[in-house]
């Protein structure tokens, strides 16, 4: 833990939103009346049947409920839409900017209105009505915030599937939600490179599971040849151009569905974390404003992909109910050169900066050069999301790209979490390197140990929450015994994040990371299951154990372990194909950084992997492989030791 402060800026501190004797009483309030408390911030929105009813939650397994705002009615879209046209019909709600520089457009809150109104209504010519599913696969453009807009004006589910996944990962999220309507492009483009978007689409739909599509819309994003199968697949922009500019929002229940994202977990496929509407358009709403102490005038730049929790709440859904100019960006960091960010900043005068560990890392790797050379004058704040930030990545960032002069926050949550629970909230929390710092409003967190013991004051152990917030997933679609498995069994009548952490005498958390088999690769959540399941499928491999290791850039790499079929010889080639497989099965995101040849694994006299000792191997730290006596053969762990020192990749 770094023990360097950061103090709040005075300067800051005088025109901020909160500053800290604001954080303690507001924060004191929203734990001793939740209801009081999130029946005023609430009404932040509009909404058409005002609630009376605030939170009805328990985490108790035999009484386990959550809502929120419940007998309210709104609608998303038009908190983020209709009610800014009055004074901020003009206003610039997105500025897109291009993968290739030359390329930007700002659409106002307006515009925006209206290319949402024609896509409701084209969704709605397609039969879609409310809790049916739409699956959005696109680049990040404009389109992605129309479609997702216009789903939500409409009461339909959105379930964004970020352009990375491949084909398969595709179908199979298709297949779970059960969409009617795919939404995609001809192609994407990343940093120079094309993606086979329309490609993948017909590639899943040739998969079993995934005959509940009865339409794909796809937009022209680069003029590409593709074929298009009759009957099924329209032009986006075809179908838009006759539709009225008007469609009524419809009323919807503070408890409908908003949207589905899929995301890893320790077993299994990915599940459908499901979130709904009020509760999670408050708490984005109101962590955007006041984490990134939103002013009328801000820029906001989130450089997060809307196939992403972050892409999704901060992004779109928390800056536009904000009436926000929110930045969208279709490239990476690296392209044209690295000094891309900074170029961007400077082109639309980005005052709030949002992006992860992994990015800073990997432009901290190119020296200060790329950043001094864009003049960064209108940056006033820094923030940090995804995984843990290391305290010289957070010193480069506040030092470089801040000029010393920009808080930097550093916030803690999940896809499950809706929002930001654990930050400095910048006029009102002092910084120190490392740490996401106190909880926000309304949020409990708690550190408790194996057992489920409750840690006081200074400790370390697994992170829970104790109560629920209004931005929290519901359920896991289509499996709500697997929501209340997953996350409050283990430690009963309490979340349970997956996430280690400490707490300082300041009552600062520490996040530590994941201490379940979930990794965090570049800041891309994968289930080590889920890679192994795309090894094992392998006519060659006979057992496969994924691991996470140190990694410089990425925080976390991949680390494979591959046990052959007898008769099974290693080579390169077979490498080559094991990474393809994965990349094929999941995405270019889940490609293994090193695969290491295992005659077999050390496991437990009942069979189970013993991970702990696998990731010890792969960090190279063979002298703390702990207790290893449980295992049913030792002399395992001695071969893989061997192997790791010979440089088995
Ligand atoms: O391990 C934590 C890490 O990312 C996990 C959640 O991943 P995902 O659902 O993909 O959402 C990422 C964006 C919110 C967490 O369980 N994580 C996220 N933010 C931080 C973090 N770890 C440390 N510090 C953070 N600020």
């Amino acid at each position: 833990m770094s023990e360097k402060i950061h103090k709040v800026p005075d300067d800051f501190a005088t025109l901020a939103h909160l500053r800290q004797a604001d954080y303690q009483r507001l924060y004191q309030e929203s734990i001793r009346d939740p209801n009081g408390f999130w029946a005023r911030i609430g009404r932040r929105l509009d909404w058409i049947q005002p609630y009376t009813k605030i939170k009805d939650t328990s985490f108790d397994e035999h009484d386990f409920r959550i809502r929120w705002f419940y007998d309210g009615k709104l609608n998303v879209a038009a908190n983020c839409l209709d009610r800014h046209l009055l004074k901020r019909g003009d206003k610039t709600a997105i500025i897109w900017e291009g993968d290739d520089p030359r390329l930007s457009e700002h659409i106002s809150y307006r515009q925006l209105h209206e290319r949402v109104c024609q896509c409701a209504n084209a969704l709605k010519s397609l039969g879609v009505g409310p809790g049916d599913r739409v699956t959005i696969y696109l680049p990040m453009i404009p389109e992605a915030a129309v479609a997702m807009l216009a789903c939500a004006r409409i009461g339909a589910v959105h379930s964004v599937v970020f352009g990375g996944f491949s084909a398969d990962s595709l179908a199979g999220r298709i297949a779970d939600c059960g969409s009617s309507v795919v939404i995609t492009a001809d192609e994407g483009l990343r940093g120079g490179r094309r993606i086979a978007l329309k490609e993948n689409v017909d590639e899943a739909l040739k998969a079993s599971g995934t005959q509940c599509v009865k339409h794909v819309l796809v937009t022209r994003r680069l003029g590409s040849n593709v074929s298009m199968q009759k009957g099924r697949d329209r032009w986006f922009e075809d179908l838009l151009q006759g539709q009225s500019k008007e469609c009524p929002a419809a009323a919807m229940d503070a408890e409908s569905p908003l949207f589905i994202l899929y995301t890893s977990g320790s077993t299994g496929q990915p599940k459908g974390v499901l979130h709904t509407s009020g509760g999670y358009l408050v708490f984005v709403a109101m962590t955007h404003e006041l984490v990134f102490d939103l002013r009328e005038d801000d820029i906001f730049w989130c450089t997060a992909d809307v196939g992403w929790v972050t892409g999704h709440s901060y992004v779109l859904y928390g800056p536009l109910a904000n009436g926000a100019t929110t930045v969208m960006f279709e490239g990476v960091p690296s392209y044209p050169d690295a000094g891309r960010f900074w170029q961007i900043v400077d082109k639309h005068a980005v005052t709030l900066f949002y992006t992860a560990p992994t990015a800073i890392r990997a432009l901290m790797r190119e020296g200060e050069e790329p950043v001094k050379q864009w003049s960064r004058r209108s940056l006033r704040l820094l923030g940090s999301v995804g995984e843990p930030i290391n305290p010289e990545a957070w010193e480069w960032y506040h030092r470089v790209v801040g000029d010393g002069r920009c808080p930097v926050v550093d916030t803690w949550w999940q896809t499950e979490t809706g929002g930001i629970l654990i930050s400095p909230l910048p006029g009102a929390i002092d910084q120190k390197p490392g740490s996401a710092t106190l909880p926000f409003f309304g949020v409990q967190p708690a550190i408790v140990d194996n057992e489920g013991n409750m840690l006081d004051g200074v400790a370390e152990g697994n992170l829970v929450l104790i109560d629920s917030w209004p931005g929290q997933m519901r359920t896991v679609f289509g499996d709500h015994a697997r929501f209340v498995e997953t996350y409050f069994r283990t430690f009963p009548g309490k979340y349970f994040t997956g996430d280690g952490a400490k707490r300082d005498a300041d009552g600062y958390y520490w996040i530590t990371g994941r201490v379940d088999d979930v990794l965090n690769v570049a800041g891309h959540r994968l289930g080590t299951a889920e890679i192994e399941s795309a090894l094992v499928a392998h006519p060659k491999v006979a057992e496969a154990a994924v691991v996470g290791c140190p990694h410089d850039v990425k925080g976390q790499g991949i680390y494979v372990y591959v046990t052959l079929n007898l008769g099974e010889t290693p080579s390169e080639e077979l490498r080559t194909e094991l990474r393809n497989r994965v990349r094929q099965e999941i995405g270019a995101i889940a490609t293994p950084d090193f695969i290491q040849w295992a005659p077999s694994l050390p496991k437990t006299r009942s069979g189970k992997i013993m991970r702990r000792i696998l990731r010890k191997i792969a960090a190279n730290e063979h002298d703390q492989l702990g207790d290893i006596s449980t295992l049913a053969d030792p002399g395992v762990v001695d071969s893989l030791i061997r192997e790791r020192l010979n440089g088995s990749d």
